[in-house]
């Protein structure tokens, strides 16, 4: 709380001075920033009483939408090619209570609001009372202050106690008293409970045919929806992505005392899946400590260096090693403060990695390798492996973000001697695979990987020609591909036809499976003795070259590889004669 009214100010200050210094600049009426404060309730709020929900939500990708760094490179590359067309469309789903605050879709992170950095934040889902469909997350927040009741399950219902007994808990009801403010009675929302609550957010549509989310339409179909079994069973209960049950906790905590059932249903708000954040660790996860500085100063935190780690800081102290500091982080105490941060939260995202490891494996079965030649030298060796999707709630991967999301199967054959002799699903040096969008395979340095077995989705276009083209994105950046998003820049009737654009699921079907074949050529496959087949699927939240389309940093890339994960390695022996 003390938080958010001392930064409160601060950017008031700020704010002020701002509105001096520019006289064209649109004023900002204080009175509006004031009620948008009070109207809606950061996380940081509800976390003094429910924090073990806080604590799962800030490390959420709920919690990242609204700071990711890909999503404002993506977001800000596209409303570029689209010539401004797109407007708040991407901002009002990743940033929907500062879409709804009417802050511009271009102000920087850094100049918004504190709520607006919360991304879907706990209002977000909480303040909701009417029940929307396929809205491309056109949702509406019931805008009111913290004392105000919140929507939910309905099962909050020791909350009379805590209300009736205002003094004991120190719990302020209304306006002017004394103690924690706290929200009056639960009203219960019947969608919250059911998968349909997700589709607002979860399904999107671009324009027709182009479909950026399709994990409801997935699910629509699968067998989990006919068992009725909901997006929450699989992505709240006790089970990263298998619906097990849900695990128990109370549902509050105010001032240190708990209040009802101790063992009610607790669902897990980390939400689990593949997503990872690659944003710098003292900015996510959402940490109120982290708060203490801005955006920008902790963008001059070195976080890969040692600043503030107590042995370093003492060799420095000692002019063994030397460094030089941007103004801000001049002082030990300073960047020991900060570093104290940085490792609790790199704590967090290590807990987090755990958790999409686990939510993957659950999510597939592999096979394999069965061998379909004789394991003789100087034969080819053919074996396969059966991949199976064990999800029964959608595709694996969805195939939502379009082409975004990678999970690809990689083998190795390590032959007697402890060499690599062949491999499948290898990267190219900016960790690219070797296919067609690979710059390396283009440039020649690599080969092709003909053999690849991934199960990303690719954008397709029908260029003039009438062929079949892939391609990053279905905006017309290229006369040749003609793909299209929303107005373009030039009349669309003239080279632009959108419904020659699609997607080519490449992703597996719940509960279906896919063999993936391999080859490997007598040549290598020359010494007698014992090999080796090492195999793994790898999942990674963006391709290299996407991200290079849209600007992103090198540190990005750097993060997105650093902590993609490897899924259910396997090592396999066996003797060839
Ligand atoms: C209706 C809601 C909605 C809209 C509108 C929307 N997104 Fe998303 N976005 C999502 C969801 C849901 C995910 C998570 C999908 C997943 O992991 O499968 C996501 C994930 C992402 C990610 C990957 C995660 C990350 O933050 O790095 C990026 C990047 C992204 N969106 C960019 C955009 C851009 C750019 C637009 C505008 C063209 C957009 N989104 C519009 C709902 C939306
Ligand atoms: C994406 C939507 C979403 C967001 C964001 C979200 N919640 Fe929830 N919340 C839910 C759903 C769904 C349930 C489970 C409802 C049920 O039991 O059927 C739930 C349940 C709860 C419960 C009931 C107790 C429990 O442990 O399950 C509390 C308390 C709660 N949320 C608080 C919060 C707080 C505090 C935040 C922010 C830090 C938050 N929620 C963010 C969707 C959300
Ligand atoms: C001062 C303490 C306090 C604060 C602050 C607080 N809550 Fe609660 N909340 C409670 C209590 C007490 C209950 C009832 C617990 C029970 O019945 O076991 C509750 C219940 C809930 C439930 C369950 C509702 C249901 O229908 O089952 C949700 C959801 C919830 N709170 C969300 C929030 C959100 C969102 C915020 C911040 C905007 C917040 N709470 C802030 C004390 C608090
Ligand atoms: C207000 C819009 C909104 C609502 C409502 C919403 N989500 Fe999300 N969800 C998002 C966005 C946006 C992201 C991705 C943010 C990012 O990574 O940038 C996301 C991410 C996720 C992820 C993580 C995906 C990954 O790749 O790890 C899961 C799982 C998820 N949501 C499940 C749900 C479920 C289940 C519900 C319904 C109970 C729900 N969401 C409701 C907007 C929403
Ligand atoms: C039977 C369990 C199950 C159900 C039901 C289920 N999911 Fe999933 N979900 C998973 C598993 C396992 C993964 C991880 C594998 C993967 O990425 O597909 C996952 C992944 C995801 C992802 C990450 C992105 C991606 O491309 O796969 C999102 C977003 C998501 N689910 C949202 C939802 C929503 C929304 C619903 C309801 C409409 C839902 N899920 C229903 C098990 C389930």
């Amino acid at each position: 709380m003390r938080i958010i009214k001392e930064r409160g100010w601060g950017l008031f200050l700020a704010g002020a001075l701002l509105v001096c210094a520019s006289i064209s600049q649109a004023v900002e009426d204080p009175h509006a920033a004031v009620y948008a404060e009070t109207n809606y309730p950061s996380a940081i709020e509800c976390a003094s009483c429910h924090p073990k929900v806080f604590w799962e939500w800030a490390v959420s990708n709920h919690a990242y939408s609204s700071i990711s760094p890909m999503f404002h490179k993506f977001e800000q590359a596209l409303n570029v090619f689209a010539s401004g067309t797109i407007g708040t469309f991407c901002v009002r789903c990743h940033q929907q209570v500062a879409t709804q605050m009417g802050e511009p879709r271009e102000k920087a992170l850094w100049e918004r609001s504190d709520i607006s950095r919360e991304g879907v934040t706990c209002i977000t889902c909480h303040r909701v009372s009417a029940e929307f469909g396929k809205v491309n997350g056109e949702r509406h927040i019931d805008p009111a202050p913290l004392r105000a009741p919140v929507y939910g399950a309905g099962t909050g219902k020791a909350i009379e106690q805590v209300l009736t007994n205002a003094e004991k808990y120190e719990v302020s009801v209304a306006e002017g008293e004394d103690g924690t403010p706290i929200h009056s009675k639960p009203i219960k929302h019947e969608q919250i409970s059911k998968s349909e609550f997700c589709v607002s957010c979860h399904q999107v549509a671009v324009h027709p045919g182009i479909k950026l989310e399709v994990v409801w339409e997935q699910y629509r179909n699968a067998p989990a929806s006919k068992e009725g079994i909901t997006c929450q069973d699989c992505h709240m209960g006790s089970v990263p992505g298998e619906p097990y049950g849900y695990d128990t906790w109370p549902i509050a905590v105010v001032n240190g005392q708990i209040v009802g059932d101790p063992s009610a249903k607790h669902s897990n708000h980390l939400f689990y899946g593949p997503g990872y954040p690659i944003a710098h660790p003292g900015i996510f996860p959402f940490n109120p400590k982290g708060l203490n500085w801005s955006i920008d100063e902790w963008l001059k935190f070195d976080y890969r260096s040692d600043w503030g780690e107590p042995d370093w800081e003492d060799l420095l102290e000692k002019g063994k090693v030397e460094a030089e500091f941007p103004e801000i982080w001049s002082t030990r105490k300073a960047r020991e403060e900060a570093r104290y941060v940085i490792s609790l939260n790199l704590k967090l995202l290590e807990d987090k990695r755990q958790s999409r490891i686990e939510v993957m494996e659950n999510s597939m079965r592999i096979d394999g390798p069965f061998f379909k030649s004789k394991l003789k030298v100087n034969e080819p060796l053919k074996f396969s492996y059966k991949i199976t999707n064990k999800d029964k709630g959608h595709n694996l991967p969805s195939g939502s973000l379009g082409a975004q999301p990678e999970l690809w199967f990689n083998v190795v054959l390590i032959d007697p001697d402890g060499e690599r002799v062949w491999e499948s699903g290898y990267v190219d040096k900016y960790g690219d695979m070797a296919d067609i969008h690979s710059l390396e395979v283009a440039a020649g340095n690599i080969e092709y990987d003909s053999q690849l077995f991934n199960l990303q989705t690719k954008f397709l276009t029908t260029n003039v020609k009438g062929t079949d083209r892939e391609m990053y994105l279905p905006v017309n950046f290229d006369i040749d591909q003609i793909p299209h998003i929303r107005p373009a820049g030039v009349p669309t009737s003239v080279i632009n036809h959108p419904p020659f654009i699609r997607m080519e699921g490449r992703s597996l079907p719940p509960l279906a499976h896919r063999m993936a074949k391999y080859k490997i050529p007598k040549e290598k496959i020359s010494k007698p003795g014992k090999y080796v087949l090492q195999s793994r699927f790898r999942s990674r939240a963006e391709p290299i070259y996407f991200m290079k389309f849209v600007g992103a940093t090198e540190d990005m890339e750097r993060s997105i590889n650093e902590w993609m994960v490897d899924i259910h390695p396997n090592a396999v022996e066996f003797e060839i004669q």
